[in-house]
């Protein structure tokens, strides 16, 4: 993507050689996929050459096919303008004045089209049940002729309680008549003026949502009753299992979607699919994968994974994802999944992402999604050719800083197995003796490291929450034994004594103060070759991403001094 001098945002400069030719070919396979041999493209259908065109412009040779049939991007943006979680301004779509800018998402959409995005979900899942009344559907209309000619659908997140919340209703139990006939003339409604509608996003009976839960219902009647609405359209239903403090409040947190949704598998209509976060907790920088992925056996399932960098540095630090995928892709087959869903991170900012190496983020969701046999070093490798010019592309040492990225978060922010120590509410910074009385306790970092003078670490295994239960072999083994369990997972699954001697030899109070330190040097190694590539970016983007890699550089030390403080401090106490 790159990022005009007039100020202008563009993704790729997409004029094609006039060289091309471009052939449809019935007989190839039933996908969007193309073939490009030379100068000449091949597809089976009109959105296969346009994806054609833009692999051919990234160089690409060969026959190409989609993994998923659904790629999309779920944007958490609400109605007036503000974006939970999104920090690079405010929603492209929604303001206000009820305004669209035709201009801006007709560039979106082409940015969108030339990595393979075929979907995406216009507003937050902590959803107004606003968006589903006229003025707003007929913003979605004209939001869905833009990105329609650009092979993209739009879906919305659905508010369950909606009907009830409009007066329309008396309840919004999905098994009341009156409900389920005002949701299926809402679908009617909206397909008449989106034929191509995609269908709806629900949290339901998560942090504060309604749901069928507040009607003695199941999760599988109030999916089954949006799916039967949307049926008769093509349309499905992405519910999501991110719910907690519902049903099995009091459990610990990583298990409860288990137990909630592991007893509904088999129930659920065809056309609804489960939408799980990648780990069993929350977007953290490392999460051991999430064993419901395991455990659905006959539910469809899609991955949700979070673009926008809510637990790793938001919009100021560089930390490149696509090696966070890539390892949960390690442990859950892509083939299980029927499709991937990411939170953006795009906004008004000029440069779309806040951070311009976020936009990188974007880009490898994308082409994941698309084909997540690619490494993240070939998407990375990718980027940068496409980004920046050819000086760039020539220097290894970029790809090198964004491939050991988002390991170096971890360290400097929660190596070992640490989770969920951050602030309060904004999730940027430490606060590792964060308690509040008033707040749920799953919300509080004290629950997620239960640190002491002695030990730190949460036991989850089968003499403690006996979460490791839910994996199943050879994970469930391997965690649940200290002496197998890998060190990058150990606080997570284990309580683990200060002096416990790790595989390099030192004690894990002096392991975890030596990575908290190797975070903070990889990030003075940033700015090093940040230095280094001055000659090799032009003047704009060097200086926008130099002052975030010194706020980055700030914000690791940060995070090392308050955290090996804080742990520090209950030790010494101890003595
Ligand atoms: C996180 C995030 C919330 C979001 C929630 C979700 O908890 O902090 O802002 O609403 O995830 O995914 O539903």
């Amino acid at each position: 993507m790159s990022y005009a001098e007039d100020g202008s945002r563009l993704w790729l400069r997409g004029e094609m050689s006039k060289d091309i030719t471009q052939k449809i070919d019935p007989n190839m396979p039933d996908d969007d996929g193309y073939r490009i041999s030379g100068s000449t493209i091949t597809a089976r259908t009109e959105m296969g050459l346009l994806y054609g065109r833009y692999a051919y412009l990234r160089g690409e040779q060969g026959e190409s096919h989609p993994f998923y049939k659904l790629r999309i991007l779920n944007h958490w943006d609400n109605l007036d303008g503000s974006i939970e979680r999104g920090y690079a301004g405010k929603s492209i779509f929604w303001n206000n004045r009820l305004e669209i800018d035709h201009q801006l998402i007709e560039q979106y959409a082409e940015a969108n089209a030339s990595i393979g995005i075929n979907g995406t979900v216009l507003n937050n899942v902590n959803a107004s049940p606003k968006m589903l009344t006229r003025a707003y559907i007929n913003k979605v209309k004209e939001v869905a002729d833009i990105l329609r000619p650009w092979g993209i659908r739009v879906y919305l997140s659905v508010n369950f309680g909606t009907p009830k919340a409009l007066g329309e209703t008396k309840t919004a139990d999905p098994l009341d008549p009156q409900v389920k006939k005002w949701w299926k003339n809402k679908a009617k409604e909206i397909y008449k003026d989106i034929p191509d509608f995609g269908g709806f996003l629900v949290k339901a009976n998560s942090e504060g949502q309604p749901g069928p839960f507040d009607y003695g219902r199941t999760h599988a009647d109030g999916a089954n009753m949006l799916a039967d609405a949307l049926k008769p359209y093509g349309g499905i239903v992405m519910w999501r299992s991110f719910v907690y403090g519902a049903k099995h409040q009091g459990e610990d947190r990583v298990k409860q979607a288990v137990s909630e949704f592991a007893e509904l598998d088999g129930q659920f209509r065809d056309n609804v699919i489960l939408q799980s976060k990648n780990g069993p907790l929350d977007f953290q920088p490392r999460e051991p994968y999430a064993p419901i992925f395991d455990q659905m056996k006959k539910t469809p399932q899609m991955a949700e994974l979070q673009i926008t960098q809510e637990y790793l540095g938001q919009s100021w630090h560089l930390v490149y994802l696509a090696p966070m995928w890539k390892e949960f892709f390690s442990f859950v087959k892509p083939s299980k999944l029927v499709g991937i869903a990411g939170v953006a991170n795009i906004g008004l900012d000029k440069n779309w992402c806040g951070h311009h190496f976020s936009q990188a983020n974007w880009y490898a969701f994308g082409r994941l999604a698309w084909n997540p046999e690619l490494s993240s070093r070939e998407i990375a490798e990718e980027w940068v050719k496409q980004t920046f010019d050819s000086k760039a592309e020539a220097n290894p040492k970029l790809i090198g800083m964004m491939l050991r990225s988002r390991e170096a978060c971890v360290d400097y922010m929660m190596p070992l197995g640490l989770h969920h120590i951050f602030k309060f509410d904004h999730h940027m910074g430490p606060q590792p003796d964060g308690y509040i009385a008033r707040y749920p306790i799953e919300w509080c970092p004290v629950y997620y490291h239960r640190a002491n003078g002695d030990s730190i670490g949460v036991d989850r295994t089968h003499t403690g929450t006996n979460a490791t239960s839910q994996y199943p072999e050879p994970y469930c083994s391997l965690y649940d034994d200290i002496n197998t369990c890998p060190e990058r997972y150990l606080l997570w699954f284990h309580r683990v004594p200060w002096t416990r001697r790790m595989n390099s030899g030192r004690t894990l109070w002096e392991e975890m103060q030596w990575r908290y330190n190797q975070g903070v040097r990889e990030v003075e190694d940033y700015i090093r070759i940040w230095q280094e590539a001055r000659q090799q970016i032009d003047e704009q983007r060097w200086k926008e991403v130099n002052d975030r890699l010194q706020r980055q550089l700030k914000d690791a030390k940060e995070w090392r001094d308050v955290c090996l403080g804080y742990f520090g401090k209950l030790q010494e106490n101890k003595r």
